[in-house]
Order: structure tokens, then sequence, then C-alpha cells
């Protein structure tokens, strides 16, 4: 079984490095990183990794919008993405990044996105996501592109810490 691998976390700098394609997605040094990245993300408790986020600075992410009712062959891999943001609404949300520990954000992103992406096969796929899945997606890809989600803070107000985050959860 893949061992999982440590998170990189804020002050790195591959955190803010834009990660490159990757041209061969059957060799077996990326399939290796995919089995210990779904290892990490289960670990982790989480419902995305980026691969710059253990440290390879590669066009690869995982997504895993509900890890209660789905299991770990449910992840989504995405592999070489190519995001487009549709016509919709944008909302704001909360958002927490497994290498900023301790913090949450309020987050504005768009509703709606198409993806485009190769599965771990190679196999091409063209979908459209909304909601949480389309949060997770434009949060993981960003981390593609060098962008944490601080960068996408408007105001240091929405900002809050891990631990006010949880006592406003359990008050609600
Ligand atoms: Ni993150």
């Amino acid at each position: 079984m893949a061992k999982a691998l440590k998170i990189v976390e804020l002050g790195d700098p591959i955190l803010f490095k834009k990660a490159a394609p990757i041209p061969d997605v059957l060799h077996p040094d990326i399939q290796t990183l995919i089995d210990q990245m779904i290892e990490t993300l289960k670990h982790a408790n989480g419902v995305g990794l980026a691969a710059p986020q253990v440290g390879v600075s590669k066009r690869l992410y995982l997504v895993w919008p509900d890890p209660v009712a789905t299991t770990a062959a449910d992840i989504r891999i995405v592999i070489n993405p190519k995001l487009t943001q549709l016509p919709s609404p944008k909302v704001r949300d909360i958002e927490g990044c497994l290498s900023i520990p301790g913090m949450r954000g309020t987050v504005s992103r768009h509703q709606l996105v198409q993806l485009q992406y190769q599965d771990r096969t190679g196999e091409t796929h063209s979908v459209t996501l909304r909601d949480f899945e389309a949060r997770i997606v434009q949060h993981e890809h960003d981390h593609l592109d060098g962008i944490v989600y601080l960068d996408r803070i408007s105001a240091t107000q929405d900002l809050m810490t891990e631990g006010y985050y949880t006592r406003m959860e359990e008050n609600l």
C-alpha cells in the first residue's frame, strides 16, 4: 500500500510556483505519486489536495467532495486540467487549506465551472461542476498556479482561526 506523504506548509516556496504539465500520465512515478496522494488525502481528512502540497510541482490534484458518503475510489483524479469559469454568480463560503493549518477564510468563488482533464489512465474528461465541488476545484487549481486562498481574501476580517471557526460551527 502506498505511503502518505508529508504536506508542505505555508512558507515553502513550492506553494508559490507554477506547476509543470505531466506529459506521460502512465509513467510509474506518476502512478505511485497518485496512490501516495490518495493516502495523504485520506490521512489528512481533506477534500482536496494538489501535487505542490506534497512537494511535487506538477499539474495534478485530487478532489473528494464527500469523504463521508463516498469512498477513496470516488476521488476525482485531475491531471493537466483546463478550468473555465461559466457565467454564474460568485458565492462566498469558508475555506481551509491543508498547507495552512489553524486558519480559515471566507473566499468568493464561481458557482459553476467547466473542467477538462485527464484521469490516471490518460483519458480526457470534460465536466460541469457546481457549488462545493466547483469551489474545491477552483481552490486546488489555484495551487497549480502558485496561488493560495489567502491571495483571494479581500479583507483581513474574512480570516479566522480554526478555534474560532470550530466554536462558531458548534454554536450554529
Ligand atoms: Ni489548499
